[in-house]
């Protein structure tokens, strides 16, 4: 099994219980998805790697840790992965932003790609795909066989809220990509929403519907 973990601060849950209120509207959801995914991009970062360099404070000459130029990609799946962007970029200015479009075709329900507009170095980068839910995990996975096609090695999965048959679905396929997620909720209902989960995430981000 692959790498799940719930970030579970209780800042993250405060601001996750007012994501799923339906009473919270477009504006205050979106100002909370970038406030958890700032959160949130605090512990996906956690492993970094750091070097030490000498620097001078008022008082000594002392030696110091910075983190040791890692490149890093956020790749959000349009649409609902924008929400989670400016809060991640917060506190990674440096980091490039790809992004990838898929739709389900509904007659095969397979994820079929429309839009992809990656970093040109993608393989020498950490990719953080970022979705606010992991639902049946279909688009997830085709995300990431995506990124891999086009040379992605190292990839990480992040999202607000995920059902356990998502989680599962991207661990059979991809036991390598580790899943950062706010909320394992209870599954899926027969409309393959997560249950409670917060509805239908893009349309609440951008007032649609
Ligand atoms: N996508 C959403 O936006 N919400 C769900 O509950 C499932 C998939």
């Amino acid at each position: 099994m692959g790498k799940v973990v719930v970030l579970d601060h209780p800042l993250i849950k405060h601001k996750l219980t007012f994501v799923r209120d339906k009473n919270t509207g477009p504006k205050e959801f979106k100002e909370l998805v970038k406030e958890i995914s700032t959160l949130m991009a605090y512990e996906v970062t956690r492993d970094l790697p750091l070097e030490e360099i000498e620097i001078e404070t008022p008082i000594a000459k002392t030696k110091s840790q910075i983190i040791s130029g890692k490149k890093l990609g956020l790749i959000p799946i349009l649409r609902a992965g924008l929400g989670m962007v400016d809060g991640m970029l917060d506190l990674l200015p440096a980091a490039k932003v790809g992004h990838i479009g898929l739709y389900r075709d509904p007659e095969t329900l397979e994820a079929v790609e429309y839009y992809c507009k990656l970093p040109n170095d993608i393989e020498e980068r950490d990719l953080i795909l970022l979705d606010p839910m992991l639902a049946t995990g279909v688009s997830a996975i085709a995300a990431i066989n995506f990124l891999k096609e086009k040379g992605g090695k190292s990839i990480k999965f992040v999202c607000l809220v995920a059902a356990p048959e998502g989680i599962e679905a991207i661990h059979k396929e991809h036991p390598d990509v580790e899943i950062y997620v706010a909320s394992i909720d209870e599954g899926l209902n027969e409309d393959a929403y997560i249950v409670p989960g917060l509805g239908d995430a893009g349309d609440r981000l951008f007032g649609t519907k």
